[in-house]
């Protein structure tokens, strides 16, 4: 079954009165629950597009998302912002953590922002840092923490609400070849552990290698299915 479904997608980018640009072309794609799938592609590709009309942060000009089943791309503001909470996951490059918080409070926050209680919050926060090694980092702020410690809570925070589908955009842009092999093997086992749907942008070959499919994008298309790892 399909987790999460892009048919036909296209989205253009405003740019002053006259001049938009075309950013997704009639992109397809469909996510199979449980799988890894990994988008490559060229710079200004749609890689990044793609990801936000998926996970619901942006809406197409054209063309249907449908997730676990039910469409999503044309519900209002408030059910958009309901599904980003409770059933997609994000992990970007360069973390987004918020630096005055710690390692649990940044957790929390997306707990909370899902609907959580504040006690509640931080008790499943508290277990998923623990899940991704980072019981004994709970109240270090990001300044506190290595490149690879970051992406970790960056992880914990994306699996809180326990999302359908986690999407990463660039999971392993900022880190060092060692880190980004630890945080290749984290997204991989938890998957397997539980199932989770990973999509992951990548310009990495390893990310792509560690996934069960990779499709590439060109010129706001997704271009051919190819099997892979
Ligand atoms: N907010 C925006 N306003 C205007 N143009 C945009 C905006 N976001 C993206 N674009 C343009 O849309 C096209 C697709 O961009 P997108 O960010 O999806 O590419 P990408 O494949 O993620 O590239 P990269 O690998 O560099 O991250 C590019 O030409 C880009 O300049
Ligand atoms: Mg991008």
């Amino acid at each position: 079954m399909s987790i999460l479904k892009a048919e036909n997608l296209h989205k253009r980018y405003q740019l002053g009165k006259e001049n938009f640009v075309h950013a997704l072309r009639g992109a397809s794609l469909a996510v199979e629950q449980s799988e890894m799938l990994a988008i490559m592609g060229p710079s200004g590709s749609g890689k990044s597009t793609i990801m936000h009309l998926m996970g619901c942060l942006d809406r197409p000009d054209e063309g249907r998302v449908e997730l676990s089943g039910r469409r999503v791309d044309n519900l209002g503001g408030r059910e958009l912002t309901r599904i980003r909470g409770k059933e997609v996951g994000f992990i970007f490059q360069g973390f987004n953590l918020v630096p005055t918080l710690s390692a649990v409070d940044n957790v929390s926050l997306a707990a909370e922002y899902a609907g959580q209680s504040r006690r509640k919050a931080r008790e499943i926060s508290e277990q998923a840092l623990a899940d991704v090694g980072l019981g004994e980092r709970l109240d270090h702020k990001p300044s506190e923490l290595s490149g690879g410690e970051q992406q970790r809570v960056a992880i914990a925070r994306a699996l809180v609400n326990d999302p359908r589908v986690v999407l990463g955009d660039e999971p392993t842009g900022d880190l060092d070849t060692e880190t980004s092999d630890e945080i290749i093997a984290m997204m991989r086992r938890i998957n397997s552990d539980t199932g989770t749907t990973f999509v992951l942008v990548t310009h990495n070959p390893e990310v792509g290698e560690a996934c069960d499919r990779v499709i590439h994008m060109r010129d706001g298309q997704v271009l051919e299915e190819a099997a892979s790892g």
